[in-house]
C-alpha cells in the first residue's frame, strides 16, 4: 500500500468513525519505507566535511573523486562523493533559487556532477532543513521544492539534509517528521531517485518515523575523532537525548546506537555519522573497532579522511572485504548481546539460512584482556546451534582459528576488537530456517 493511498484510507476510516482502526494504520505505516529503490544496503562513499570543512571547491571534489578511483575504493563499494556545506552563495537569486559560488565552482555544479558521473560515481549535495545551513548559507526550509528541483536538474544523486537553524521546528516527533517529510516529498516529485540522508542528530527519535521518508537518519550528535571521552558538548550517554550536540566520541556513539539496530531495515538505516578512519588521534586498534561496529550495525560507511593522502594503514582498514561484507552482505543488523564492565559482546546472525554467525568482542579498557565467550551467550535464542562446532576465522588477521565448540576464547588489545566469523559445520538439517529481516512488527 502506498503512503498516499494509506492516508486516504485512514481519512475514510476516520470519516466513517472507525477510530479503533487508527493504531493499526499507524502500525502499517511504521513498516513502510521511502520507496526510491536506493540504499538497499547502507550507502558508502566519501564526504568533504571532516577534512575540508568550508574550504571546498571544484578541485577538492574532483581531486577526491580521482583519488577514490585511483585507490579503487569504488570496487569495494564506496560510490558517493558528497559535497558538504559552504558550496553556495549567501543569497538566493531573484526567483528564489540557490546559487553555487562561482569563485569555488567556475564550471558550475552540473558540470561537476557530470564529471563525477563519468567516473562511475554518484554525486552528493548538502542542505539544511532550516533557515540557514550550519555554515550560515541559505537553508531549504520553505524552499523544499525549488531546491529539490534544482538538485535534480544538476544531476544530484544524494542529499545530506542537516538540522541547523530549524527555527524551533523540533521538540516532538511529529514536528520534526513534518519538516523532514517536506523534502522527502519534494525529492520524490522530481522523479529523480535521490538518496535521502537525514542529518537531524537523533533529535525526536527519528528511528521511529524517518524510515517512512528517508534512507538513513543520524542517531546522535556529531562524531569527533576521540575514542572514549565525556564532553559536555555531547552531554547524552543514552539514545534518548534532548541535546545531541557535537564532539561525541566513538564509544559514546556506539553505546547510543546499540539498542537501535532493531529499527533499521532495507533502505532505512541508522547513521552513526561519518567515519574517522584515517584521521588523527585514533590508534590502529581504535580505528578497527570503529569500522567494525559501523559495519555491523549497518551504518552508512562515509569516509571523511584526507583521501588524496590516504596511508597504507588507512587503506588496509577501509578495504577489509570481510568487514565491508558485514555491512553489505548476507548478515542481519548487528546488535549488542551484553555489556559487562569494559567488555561488550556484539553479534550478527546470517539471514541466508546457513547458520553462520559473526561474533565481535570489544575491549574498551586500557589493558589487553583474555575473554571467554560462552556459546550460550552467542546462541541465546538458537538452542540447537549451541552444541555444534564452528570453524572460526578472525576477520582482521584472517587467521583460521580452527574448530571451536562450547566457548570462544579471545585475546583483545586495549581499545580493540576481536571479530570472528563462525562457520556452521553441523548437520545441515539443524540449520535454522531463513529468517527474513525486517526490523519492525509483522504486518497483520
Ligand atoms: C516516489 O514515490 C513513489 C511511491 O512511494 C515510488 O513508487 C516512486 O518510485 C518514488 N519516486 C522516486 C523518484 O523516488
Ligand atoms: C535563478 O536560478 C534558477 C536556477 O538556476 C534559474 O533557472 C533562474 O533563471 C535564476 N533566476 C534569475 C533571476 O537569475
Amino acid at each position: 500500500m502506498s503512503r498516499r493511498s494509506l492516508s486516504r484510507g485512514r481519512a475514510n476510516m476516520l470519516h466513517r468513525g472507525f477510530r479503533i482502526l487508527l493504531p493499526l494504520a499507524i502500525l502499517l505505516r511504521s513498516t513502510d519505507a521511502v520507496d526510491n529503490g536506493l540504499a538497499l544496503t547502507p550507502q558508502m562513499g566519501w564526504n568533504t566535511w571532516n577534512t575540508f570543512a568550508c574550504n571546498i571547491n571544484e578541485g577538492t571534489i574532483i581531486g577526491a573523486a580521482k583519488a577514490l578511483k585511483k585507490l579503487k575504493l569504488d570496487e569495494y563499494g564506496y560510490h558517493y562523493v558528497v559535497m558538504d556545506d559552504c558550496w553556495s552563495l549567501h543569497e538566493r537569486n531573484a526567483t528564489g533559487y540557490l546559487q553555487y559560488d562561482p569563485a569555488k565552482f567556475p564550471k558550475g555544479i552540473k558540470r561537476l556532477a557530470d564529471e563525477i558521473h563519468a567516473m562511475g560515481l554518484g554525486f552528493g549535495m548538502y542542505s539544511s532543513a532550516g533557515k540557514m545551513t550550519c555554515g550560515r548559507y541559505p537553508g531549504s526550509l520553505h524552499f523544499e521544492e525549488k531546491d529539490a528541483d534544482l538538485f535534480a536538474e544538476w544531476g544530484v544523486d544524494y542529499l545530506k539534509y542537516d538540522n541547523c537553524f530549524n527555527e524551533g521546528q523540533s521538540g516532538t516527533p511529529l514536528i520534526s517528521f513534518e519538516r523532514y517529510e517536506r523534502m522527502s516529498k519534494a525529492l520524490n516529485k522530481t522523479g529523480r531517485p535521490i538518496l535521502y540522508s537525514m542529518c537531524n542528530w537523533g533529535e525526536d527519535s527519528p528511528w521511529d518515523w524517518a524510515p517512512t521518508i528517508a534512507n538513513s537518519w543520524r542517531m546522535s550528535g556529531d562524531i569527533v575523532n576521540v575514542f572514549d571521552r565525556y564532553d559536555d558538548r555531547c552531554p547524552c550517554e543514552d539514545y534518548i537525548c534532548r541535546l545531541p550536540g557535537h564532539h561525541c566520541s566513538i564509544m559514546n556513539i556506539i553505546n547510543k546506537a546499540a539498542p537501535l539496530g532493531q529499527k533499521a531495515h532495507t533502505g532505512a538505516w541508522n547513521d552513526l555519522d561519518m567515519l574517522e578512519v584515517g584521521n588523527d588521534n585514533l590508534d590502529y586498534e581504535e580505528q578497527k573497532l570503529h569500522f567494525t561496529i559501523w559495519a555491523m550495525v549497518k551504518s552508512p560507511l562515509i569516509m571523511g579522511h584526507d583521501i588524496m593522502h590516504t596511508s597504507d594503514q588507512t587503506l588496509e582498514i577501509l578495504t577489509n572485504k570481510d568487514i565491508i561484507d558485514l555491512s553489505q552482505g548476507k548478515w542481519g543488523v548487528g546488535f549488542r548481546s551484553y555489556k559487562r564492565g569494559k567488555s561488550q559482546l556484539w553479534l550478527q546472525d546470517s539471514k541466508d539460512g546457513s547458520g553462520d554467525m559473526v561474533v565481535a568482542v570489544i575491549n574498551n579498557g586500557d589493558q589487553e584482556r583474555g575473554l571467554m565467550i560462552d556459546f550460550a551467550d552467542i546462541f541465546l535464542d538458537e538452542w540447537d546451534r549451541r552444541k555444534v562446532e564452528y570453524q572460526v576465522t578472525d576477520l582482521w588477521t584472517k587467521e583460521d582459528l580452527g574448530l571451536v565448540k562450547d566457548e570462544l576464547k579471545v585475546k583483545v588489545k586495549p581499545h580493540g576488537v576481536f571479530v570472528g566469523r563462525l562457520k556452521f559445520t553441523g548437520d545441515p538439517k539443524m540449520k535454522p530456517k531463513t529468517k527474513k529481516f525486517h526490523g519492525g512488527p509483522d504486518e497483520l
